[in-house]
């Protein structure tokens, strides 16, 4: 069908609109933690409307800048690993700043995939606490508004691909859905992933799958200067905003 070019035009405040509704999520939601060291769903190329995908590493942890095309470690014999730099990090004493999987309620990956969250904690000892994720990952179990923190030593849950990258017990690091235990237990880790590992402990407290409320937010340039991923329609268009690095804060 042909349409008038005026029929368009008068289309065009809709469009804009849904483009509207599927950034501005927000809502109540949970979380759970992983760190499977599998490459994330969106570091496959045309995944949300990013130019590059997520940024994936190899088995030694190194960039892979291969436009997404090199299968998952957890592929048989894949060698795309999610990169230890996408760990969670301590902004101040109330910010923080990482990645998740991600699933939002009447959305989907392509609206999601590195789109910011900020979650605010509504439970437990990080109650008012904030942390914003960048979304690089799904995952066929989670929920609705569901938010899985990628944090090292968080358990490898479904997949695993952490015993190839770095020889972790064959169901990850402690528990395969929580991981470790306790801040000493992250001493033996892989030293790329320590810091991330204590964070859970220091500036996150040990807190177990917090609930939160949430709301899609620009991406700070921190985050995507990490991530290489930057959606074409990032929240309101003011993609990324602010300095590509912020100071790591020591509690
Ligand atoms: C902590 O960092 C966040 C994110 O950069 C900032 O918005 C907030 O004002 C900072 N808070 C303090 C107390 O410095």
């Amino acid at each position: 069908m042909q349409l008038p070019a005026s029929t368009l035009l008068a289309l065009v405040p809709f469009y804009l609109a849904s483009f509207a509704a599927a950034q501005g999520s927000s809502g109540s939601g949970k979380t759970t933690r992983y760190w499977d060291c599998c490459k994330p769903s969106c570091g496959w190329p045309k995944k949300g409307n990013s130019a590059s995908p997520v940024l994936t590493c190899d088995k030694s942890d190194r960039p892979l800048n291969d436009g997404g095309s090199t299968k998952s470690g957890c592929d048989n014999g894949g060698n795309a690993f999610m990169c230890s730099s996408q760990s969670p990090w301590a902004v101040n004493e109330t910010h923080s700043y990482g990645w998740a999987a991600v699933n939002v309620a009447g959305s989907n990956e392509a609206a999601w995939c590195c789109a910011c969250y900020e979650l605010t904690f509504t439970s437990g000892p990080v109650q008012g606490k904030k942390l914003i994720v960048q979304a690089t990952n799904t995952g066929g179990d989670l929920g609705n508004n569901h938010f899985d923190l990628a944090i090292p030593g968080g358990g490898v849950g479904q997949f695993n691909a952490c015993t190839q990258q770095y020889g972790a017990p064959s169901n990850g690091w402690g528990d395969r859905y929580g991981g470790v235990h306790s801040r000493s237990d992250c001493d033996n880790f892989p030293a790329a992933l320590k810091a991330g590992c204590y964070w859970r402990f220091d500036w996150f407290q040990g807190a177990d799958n917090p609930s939160v409320s949430f709301k899609q937010v620009a991406c700070p340039a921190a985050i995507t200067a990490k991530s290489g991923c930057v959606r074409a329609n990032d929240a309101i268009n003011e993609s990324p905003v602010g300095p590509s690095s912020v100071p790591t804060y020591t509690p």
